[in-house]
């Protein structure tokens, strides 16, 4: 499964905004979704989960790698992301080493005004530690 086909894209952007209209937002009001491809061809989706204890909230792409992992998802082929930010907001550096996890791929940032920016996990988190790193050791 490469990239992003334009159907993808579509399919990916409608996921993530469903899934941001889900968001658990009630501190911060900025609500995010995410969707994702799977290698497989198959799309998860997470929202961010605050909680009234600040610090335990959750990123909606962290939301979205934990569910592809969890329906079995092999590996990740794209990742879109909708915030509310204009221009659209590009994701924290937690979720930048979570993705990295997964290799490099493409990232399209989205806002709801239609706004568009494409990037790649390589370009957001340039000379990542990863798995390489500990084997080489
Ligand atoms: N947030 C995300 O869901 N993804 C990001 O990459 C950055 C921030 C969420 C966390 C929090 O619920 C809200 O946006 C404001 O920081």
């Amino acid at each position: 499964m490469t990239g992003f086909t334009e159907e993808f894209v579509e399919r990916l952007l409608r996921a993530a905004e469903a899934a941001r209209a889900n968001a658990h937002a009630p501190y911060s009001e900025f609500s995010v979704g995410a969707a994702v491809l799977d290698e497989d061809g198959a799309i998860h989706v997470g929202c961010n989960v605050e909680n009234a204890s600040f610090g335990l909230s959750v990123c909606a792409e962290r939301n979205a790698v934990a569910a592809s992992v969890a329906a079995g998802g092999r590996g990740l082929a794209a990742l879109v992301v909708i915030t509310p930010a204009r221009p659209p907001a590009s994701p924290c550096g937690a979720c930048r080493q979570v993705l990295a996890e997964f290799g490099d791929f493409p990232v399209l940032l989205a806002n709801p005004d239609g706004e568009r920016r494409m990037t790649s996990v390589s370009e957001l988190l340039p000379d990542a530690f990863d798995r390489s790193v500990l084997e080489s050791s």
